[in-house]
């Protein structure tokens, strides 16, 4: 994307006037010197949001949003500034030239082409509506008996389209538009070999789609026709240059306002379900249109709220269709809500039969977050039905092991423990085992340092024996790690922190030094090959690495009482009481009344978390370091240089974070 020159920028800022600029999103009236309006970012009553056009700002005093003109559209809008400056630019016709390339100027002048037929379009089948006879004997009555009301029909625009071949492209050509054109947006459809050219839309009522911006992009059109299995019930304008339908949801425009001051928004299916709702008084409505729910399309809501519910028919095709967009929406880290209406109905129809009030109350009592939603589904099957029973928890986990955020996941899987009656860790290890069968897929080439590598196969999903015992150690992974937890709440100091994990990690060598981790490898060598590039900070810490390192290299495991036999008196101190201070792991899981997996799985588990953990506190420890440097730097380069480092140890971070992300504290 091109910059916008400095100048350009300003010359948008002195411009934009900001009583016009948020006029455009709410009606403001003049108390004294300032305007007022109910808050466009939160849901109120009466108006607390203030515009002060002499300093050029807005302020909400309810919920604090306040800024400039550009702020004002990067709010409103969820755009980012460069977007918002071009949004106020395109307001004040000031020239951005951005790319001003022969070919970019071509494929802009095309577009806007484009756009302006589509509105000549649009403006076309509401006159058609309104003031043509047909219109008003058969297209006007058709919305009457769908109950559509005047108002609604204005505010979306509905029209209808003559049943005629060719009366809209003539009336386009004659009008000056070129049949390219014409084409393109598929209003007219060309064919070539014949030398005929016809209306695509042709005696249905039509609904324009407009994008976030209210421009029209394409129309929906349905047949009146209820009985006839000739014609397909709706027919929809093509992709086009300026139409993707991806990225496109019906109603956006009009909903936006709502969305953002409900904090939520209700996703259906067709064009009708969105007008009947929002006649009803609910205006947080859009449609996905028949197609199916996209990444795009979510990210779009994500722009005015975080918060999906999902009303779709109750029929199977329905149910099949909202699982699909629960999966989709959670990976795009929105809350998801469903709710179904009884089999036969769709949110339209049930608003019609039971009136605006019910239909609300409906809402409220039917709603239901995604774990709730999918137990029911499933319960009535895997009532007692034992295999379709883990069938249903393994669907439930992989929806959970979608949400990118962790603490949400472990409080969904607390809730689908208690929903299903299961003990959480069961979940925990059925997440586990999914998250790093998809973990090792992503990483197609381990990095080194990467204590997973050196493991058996043991994640790769292998006899049922195996995956008992991985999920059995993943439970015991998880006890372990609330039980860290706990520890690391205590101590507070960061040096305090990175001192005990390499406490820990030496306690580990010299407890199961001649311990076999696997076929031919000791815990003592696994975790000593792990750490090799890792510097210990603890100078009695950093000696008893060097130590057992020499010990290996010598040929020898470094037992406790291998070292022991060691001259110096601080290291022989510390090895005893590193190794009387009883290593209880069973205590630790009957404290968290979890059953003792196999202690095999046990050791291998903890070492590698063991690992991982010193790896997380020391990269930590080189952040801190690092960030310390950067306060006394005042030369530019090593500036950069010292920022790179950090950068990359962050990235480090991350890495090691996800592994261990791979068990869900509580
Ligand atoms: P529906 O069949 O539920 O349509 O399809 P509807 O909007 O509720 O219409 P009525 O109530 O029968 O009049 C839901 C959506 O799927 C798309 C449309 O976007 C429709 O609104 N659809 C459906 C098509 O695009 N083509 C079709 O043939 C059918
Ligand atoms: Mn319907």
């Amino acid at each position: 994307m091109a910059l916008i020159k400095k100048e350009v920028v300003d010359q948008i800022i002195l411009q934009a006037d900001i009583v016009e600029v948020v006029g455009d999103f709410v009606s403001l009236k003049k108390k004294g010197q300032n305007l007022w309006a109910c808050c466009p970012f939160h849901h109120e009553k009466s108006p607390s949001f203030s515009v002060a056009p002499n300093k050029g700002i807005y302020k909400c005093f309810g919920c604090g949003k306040a800024g400039n003109a550009v702020q004002f559209i990067m709010d409103v809008e969820g755009t980012s500034y460069v977007e918002a400056l071009k949004y106020l630019a395109k307001k004040y016709s000031i020239d951005i030239e951005e790319d001003q390339s022969p070919a970019a100027v071509q494929a802009q002048n095309e577009r806007d082409s484009l756009y302006i037929l589509s509105d000549f379009a649009k403006k076309y089948y509401v006159n058609a509506l309104h003031k043509n006879d047909e219109g008003q004997s058969i297209g006007a009555p058709y919305f009457k008996q769908r109950g559509l009301s005047a108002a609604t029909i204005q505010k979306f625009e509905l029209g209808y389209s003559l049943d005629s071949w060719d009366d809209f492209t003539k009336a386009a050509l004659e009008k000056g538009f070129l049949l390219k054109y014409l084409e393109e947006t598929g209003l007219t459809i060309v064919k070539q070999e014949e030398g005929k050219q016809y209306d695509r839309f042709r005696g249905r009522v039509m609904f324009p789609i407009q994008n976030v911006s209210g421009r029209t992009i394409g129309f929906g059109a349905r047949t009146l026709k209820t009985n006839d299995k000739k014609s397909p019930k709706y027919v929809n304008s093509p992709e086009s240059p300026i139409y993707h339908k991806s990225d496109v949801l019906y109603g956006m425009f009009q909903a936006k306002q709502s969305i953002r001051q409900e904090d939520n928004c209700y996703l259906v299916e067709g064009y009708l379900d969105v007008l009947s709702l929002h006649q009803g008084g609910i205006e947080n409505v859009v449609a996905s249109s028949g197609t199916s729910l996209t990444e795009n399309q979510i990210k779009l809501i994500g722009r005015y709220t975080k918060n999906i519910t999902v009303l779709y028919d109750g029929d199977p095709a329905g149910i099949k269709a909202s699982l699909r967009g629960i999966d989709l929406i959670l990976e795009g880290g929105l809350n998801v809500n469903v709710v179904l209406f009884p089999d036969g109905d769709d949110p339209d129809s049930y608003i019609r039969k039971v009136g605006d009030t019910a239909f609300k109350a409906y809402l409220g009592e039917h709603s239901q977050d995604f774990i709730s939603f999918k137990s029911e589904l499933f319960a009535q099957e895997a009532k007692d039905n034992p295999v379709k029973k883990a069938e249903a928890i393994r669907e439930m986990v992989v929806s959970i092991a979608k949400i990118p955020d962790a603490i949400k996941r472990s409080v969904f899987l607390k809730q689908c423990s208690i929903q299903f009656g299961i003990d959480e860790q069961v979940l925990i290890s059925e997440y586990n085992k999914i998250h790093l069968t998809e973990q090792k897929n992503a990483r197609s080439q381990p990095s080194q340092g990467n204590s997973y590598g050196n493991s058996p196969a043991s994640y790769a999903p292998g006899s049922f024996e195996e995956m008992a015992a991985e999920a059995e150690a993943a439970a015991a992974a998880a006890a372990e790690a609330a039980m860290y937890e706990e520890e690391d709440q205590q101590e507070a100091d960061q040096s305090n922190l990175l001192r005990t994990r390499e406490r820990e990690v030496i306690r580990w060598i010299l407890n199961f030094a001649d311990n076999q981790i696997e076929e031919g490898v000791t815990t003592s060598q696994f975790i000593l090959g792990e750490l090799e590039d890792v510097e210990f900070r603890t100078p009695i810490y950093a000696r008893l690495q060097k130590l057992c390192l020499k010990k290996l290299e010598q040929g020898f495991l470094p037992t406790a009482a291998e070292m022991m036999q060691d001259e110096d008196q601080e290291i022989v101190k510390e090895v005893i009481d590193l190794v009387s201070e009883k290593y209880e792991l069973s205590e630790g899981w009957a404290k968290h009344e979890i059953i003792v997996p196999r202690e095999s799985d046990l050791i291998q588990y903890g070492s590698e978390r063991e690992v991982l953990r010193l790896k997380w506190r020391n990269v930590q420890f080189l952040i801190d370091t690092e960030r310390n440097k950067l306060r006394e730097m005042t030369d530019f380069q090593e500036l950069t240089s010292v920022m790179r480092k950090i950068k990359a140890l962050q990235d480090l971070e991350k890495q090691i974070t996800d592994l261990l992300g791979i068990v869900v504290s509580r």
